[in-house]
């Protein structure tokens, strides 16, 4: 696993970014908890992001993919709405570790 940012970093219901190894990682802060998953759509296989970070719907309450709008819950990575409804994100196994956020590698699926 390696750290990526201090849990100070990461804003309540919001998401950042991070180079772990070889993948993009989504960071989301949501209900006082931290998740990580690929930032890969199971839509197409992208990532879910145009913009640096932006990750969350405008009420801070899914992880939104800009190509077709498909609705993520923070807290699993489930697709409620979109095209790829009913698949879900992949989880990467996270750590807090004395205010530190430790990320690791997960198998990609594509
Ligand atoms: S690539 Fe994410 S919804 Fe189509």
């Amino acid at each position: 696993m390696q750290a990526v940012c201090k849990t100070e970093d990461i804003g309540e219901e919001s998401a950042r970014e991070f180079m772990v190894g070889e993948q993009s990682v989504i960071v989301v802060k949501f209900d006082g908890q931290f998740h990580a998953y690929l930032n890969w759509c199971p839509h197409l296989g992208i990532e879910l992001n145009f913009i640096p970070d932006q990750f969350m719907d405008d009420d801070g309450r899914f992880l939104v993919c800009a190509n077709h709008g498909a609705l993520f819950e923070p807290e699993n990575g489930a697709c409620l709405s979109g095209p790829c409804s009913g698949d879900s994100l992949t989880a990467v196994p996270l750590d807090v570790r004395d205010g530190e956020i430790w990320v690791g590698n997960a198998e990609a699926t594509a």
